[in-house]
């Protein structure tokens, strides 16, 4: 019996998370696979109820599960600067190194019926079709941090810090993604300043070996923002760092419009994976039936393709959600005149409705 952990978070993690678990519902039905679905609090929800962000025991229960599909976490009512106070953010720090969720993969595809909801021009952005994947247990975000006291100044440091194996294996997934797609790979560095970089060049390049139908190219970041806005086409696989890609990953998925429609997919080596919407908590939007919750259901269907290997089920998904775009219904971020307003709710009714599942 799979097992899925429900992580809901804040804002409108719930109703968005709701309705990836119907349609994980429908295709369990259909296809008699018997998945079942545990909740447990993260984020603010459980620092309200006890007091921390994320709990021993709900990373226990997602190492006894299949998969685990999150919301989104955070609120202004959490937000503080006080360092000992939790902060929501930290169930999703925890949820990736306890659970060694190393690689994060973020598509980011141009759905052609929302063109128009792109800032960039139609001319430049048609066609775009990229996968950001982004390291995930490293970098600044766990090196050593903290505040000391310097010739009678205060001073704050955060270390940006990469092992060779830690390098090696998240561009060793980029490649073999590469391999499977365009067979083009940019890897993004700041190898002219930081020592960091330079053995993450350093690593790419020798992995690199090992696949010679794969065209490598290496951009520094700064460049690499600016070419993601220039000329978007250009890119196939990104892979970078976590720093990196989490700057990279909010500017390319803005590139198709809304953040709205992005899934993402944090995966650990084997076929386990947590499975997220790009987009935040978003709390001014929550309980108003108001969000998209296209980047959940996406999501739903990146976990049936990488931790139950249903790649036609997950297609099933992806061909549903674009029909009803293609059929012109939208929910407000998307929403343009002469298309149909829908809510949250009906969003997901008619994805269910349109999935066909012979
Ligand atoms: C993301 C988010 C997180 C990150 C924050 C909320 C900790 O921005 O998943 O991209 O920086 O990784
Ligand atoms: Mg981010």
């Amino acid at each position: 019996m799979p097992k899925i952990v429900v992580l809901p978070g804040d804002g409108v993690g719930p109703e968005v998370t709701d309705c990836a678990v119907a349609v994980l519902t429908r295709i369990s039905q259909e296809r008699d696979l018997d998945f079942t679905f545990q909740y447990d609090l993260v984020g603010g929800a459980a620092i309200d109820r006890y007091g921390v962000p994320l709990r021993e025991e709900t990373l226990d229960l997602c190492r006894c599960s299949d998969a685990v599909l999150l919301g989104a976490v955070g609120g202004p009512q959490w937000d503080s600067t006080d360092p000992t106070a939790p902060h929501p953010e930290e169930a999703l720090l925890g949820l990736r190194k306890g659970l060694g969720l190393f690689a994060n993969l973020r598509p980011v595809r141009l759905f052609p019926d929302l063109i128009a909801a792109s800032p960039l021009k139609k001319e430049v952005v048609e066609g775009t079709d990229i996968v950001v994947v982004r390291e995930l247990t490293g970098d600044v975000y766990f090196g050593e941090k903290g505040r000391e006291k310097k010739n009678s100044s205060e001073v704050a440091f955060d270390t940006m810090i990469y092992s060779r194996e830690e390098v090696e294996r998240i561009v060793r997934v980029a490649f073999d993604i590469a391999r499977k797609r365009n067979k083009r790979l940019t890897s993004v560095d700041k190898a002219n300043i930081l020592e960091s970089s330079r053995l993450w060049r350093e690593v790419t390049n020798a992995v690199a070996q090992e696949y010679p139908q794969v065209k490598l190219v290496h951009l520094y970041v700064d460049n690499a923002a600016m070419q993601l806005v220039l000329n978007p086409r250009q890119f196939d696989v990104v892979v970078t760092s976590n720093l990196f890609g989490d700057i990279l990953s909010d500017e390319a998925a803005i590139l198709t419009g809304s953040i709205g429609m992005l899934p993402s997919a944090s995966l650990g080596g084997k076929m386990f994976g947590l499975y997220e919407p790009v987009h935040g908590s978003a709390p001014d939007l929550a309980g108003k039936d108001v969000a998209n919750p296209m980047a959940a259901i996406l999501s739903a269907a990146l976990m049936l393709r990488f931790s139950f290997d249903l790649d036609h089920e997950a297609r099933v998904i992806e061909q549903a959600v674009e029909k009803i775009i293609e059929k012109g219904y939208r929910t407000q971020d998307i929403y343009t005149p002469g298309t149909t307003l829908v809510g949250t709710r009906e969003t997901c009714s008619l994805v269910i409705e349109n999935m066909n599942l012979p």
